[in-house]
């Protein structure tokens, strides 16, 4: 009986795994004037740079490159 439940928990943690995955997907450049203005990567980095406004996050992947990954 102990032995079912571990295993249905066991099964929901994996379909809420599958579930939250996906939202780690890149985000998308939000559609504002603000970003519209930028088409440069330099630019991207005045306010997303180290100690800007909007700084990147600690585990933030590549600091270069923003359009490989980031689509508007
Ligand atoms: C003028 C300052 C500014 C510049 C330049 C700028 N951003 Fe942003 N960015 C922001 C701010 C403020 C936010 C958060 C508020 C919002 O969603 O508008 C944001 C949000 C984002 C987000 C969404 C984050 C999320 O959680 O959805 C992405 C992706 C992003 N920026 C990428 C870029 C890229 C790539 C560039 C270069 C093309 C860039 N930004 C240039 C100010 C800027
Ligand atoms: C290798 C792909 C990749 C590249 C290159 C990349 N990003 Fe991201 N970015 C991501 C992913 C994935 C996330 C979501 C991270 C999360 O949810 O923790 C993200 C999240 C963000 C966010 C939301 C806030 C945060 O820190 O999580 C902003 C803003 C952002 N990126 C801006 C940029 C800018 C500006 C550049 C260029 C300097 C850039 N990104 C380059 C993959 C990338």
């Amino acid at each position: 009986m102990k032995n079912t439940i571990i295993f249905a928990l066991l099964v929901l943690g994996v379909i809420a795994f599958l579930f939250l995955l996906p939202r780690k997907e890149v985000p998308l450049i939000p559609h504002d004037q603000r970003h519209a203005e930028v088409t440069a990567e330099e630019g991207c980095l005045e306010c997303h740079g180290k100690g800007r406004p909007e700084q990147l996050k600690e585990g933030h992947p590549p600091k270069f490159a923003c359009f490989k990954c980031h689509r508007r």
